[in-house]
């Protein structure tokens, strides 16, 4: 495709099909790629209308495998675990770890809390002393003028928990905030919380507009927007056995032995952010693929728990694990904002599929599902790296996307799996098996 895209305006307004028009006009040969794009659409019209409503602009849909982890036990109860993500050794690597710990008390979840938090930034330019005197005042009037808002969120048990008044005046002249907290039950909340900071801001406004001891010329508003650091909507996650429970673990490994190289890689993943990054990206292989089956939204799942990985002053592991004598125990700690009502939950049919799946879990149900996952995926990562090393599994699993890749055929792919099974993988490695295997074959199903 030449570089063909200049302005387009008033692209937003064109109908999908004309959409597609214009995008095909982009690649050489636009018939192919208007039916590549075509070709992903949904057969239900209905659906298909609904999904692409769910973002501007959109001409086709991106499919991503939607997997399951079976065999998960959690606080006692066993779940099998929708996944949807494209790396091929995530969903592999939750289950063998989920099979491992079933029997051995499974894992165990429990909600800290589940705040959320939002701020109205102002820059205040009048008498300081008067505001944080009056701001009892201040924050009654406001929970009370936002009464509308938050009457159904009330009656299901949640609400505008707090408000304080904080002061960053000595690093930006002015600079202060309104700090909310929010309990949100079941929603994730952030248009709930979004609609009570804006109306706060209205309601700041006009409060201080009418008090005499200001001069009516000192407040601007910044803005108002929901903050995806909670650290106070934590879950805390942690599976816990004996260490002779990991003896021929992987054939060969001393239970002990394995536990010790074990917490040292967490300990490293605590000390050095360059490992600390790839450890917690590996715990949210796991949680990333949850929270997209259940149509919630992974970047804030993410610039939470990387905010909050950084906040004892430098980045550091999500994980720690013990070994007290005989018993060794790792555990997560992980502040996560989900969602089980709103947003996509109630309209993606495979998102209406997962909750099912799950047994129509709360939201604290599944901040434990989804943490969970994290730490299963974290144990198989760890488990890997300190025992045959990551790239065993990793290319077994990627054996099938290199096949692919070579056109490799049916009636061929036995005999690939079979020859590396205990090899090491690689797509130099696989192209010269496979030519070999055609040559003492002499058949022509494959185009490598
Ligand atoms: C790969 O997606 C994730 C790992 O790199 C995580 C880790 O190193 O702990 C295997």
């Amino acid at each position: 495709m030449n570089n063909r895209a200049s302005l387009l305006n008033g692209f937003s307004k064109l109908t999908r099909e004309e959409k597609l028009e214009v995008i095909g006009g982009l690649f050489d040969n636009s018939d192919e790629a208007i039916e590549g794009f075509k070709s992903f659409e949904h057969p239900d019209e209905v659906i298909q209308e609904m999904i692409s409503e769910f973002s501007e602009n959109s001409i086709s849909n991106f499919h991503l495998p939607y997997s399951v982890a079976p065999n998960f036990m959690i606080n006692g109860k066993p779940y099998v675990v929708p996944m949807v993500i494209e790396e091929s050794s995530v969903v592999a690597a939750a289950s063998n770890a989920a099979k491992f710990w079933f029997s051995r008390g499974g894992f165990h979840a429990e909600i800290v809390d589940t705040q959320k938090v939002g701020q109205v930034h102002f820059i205040w330019k009048d008498d300081k002393e008067t505001l944080i005197q009056r701001f009892d005042e201040l924050k009654h009037y406001l929970i009370s003028g936002t009464e509308d808002i938050t009457e159904n969120m009330r009656k299901r048990g949640g609400g505008v928990l707090d408000i304080e008044l904080k002061d960053f005046s000595d690093q930006e002249e002015g600079l202060m905030q309104l700090f909310v907290t929010f309990e949100t039950k079941d929603s994730m909340g952030a248009n709930f919380v979004n609609s009570c900071l804006e109306r706060f801001a209205d309601l700041f406004k006009r409060w201080y507009a009418s008090q005499s001891e200001f001069s009516g010329e000192g407040l601007e508003i910044v803005m108002c927007i929901l903050s995806n650091l909670t650290p106070n909507c934590m879950v805390k996650c942690w599976v816990e056995c004996e260490v002779k429970e990991f003896d021929n673990l992987v054939p060969g490994t001393d239970g002990a032995d394995f536990a010790r190289r074990f917490r040292t890689a967490v300990r490293i993943a605590q000390i050095d952010p360059y490992r600390a990054t790839t450890h917690n990206k590996g715990i949210y292989n796991g949680i990333d693929a949850v929270v997209l089956a259940s149509g919630n939204d992974f970047r804030a799942v993410e610039a939470c728990g990387h905010a909050y990985a950084s906040m004892n002053g430098g980045y550091s592991s999500l994980t720690d694990c013990q070994i007290d004598g005989d018993k060794f125990t790792f555990t997560l700690h992980l502040p996560i904002a989900l969602g089980v009502v709103g947003g996509l939950t109630n309209l993606h049919p495979l998102v209406k599929l997962s909750m099912a799946m799950l047994g129509n879990p709360d939201a604290r149900e599944l901040m434990g599902i989804a943490a969970a996952a994290g730490l299963a995926n974290n144990f198989g990562a760890v488990k890997s790296l300190v025992t045959t090393g990551i790239q065993q599994g990793h290319m077994k699993m990627h054996l099938f996307n290199i096949m692919k890749q070579l056109d490799v055929c049916n009636s061929e792919k036995d005999r690939v799996v079979e020859y590396f099974k205990d090899r090491s993988v690689s797509v130099s490695g696989v192209r010269k098996f496979v030519e070999e295997l055609r040559m003492v074959q002499d058949a022509g199903c494959m185009n490598i």
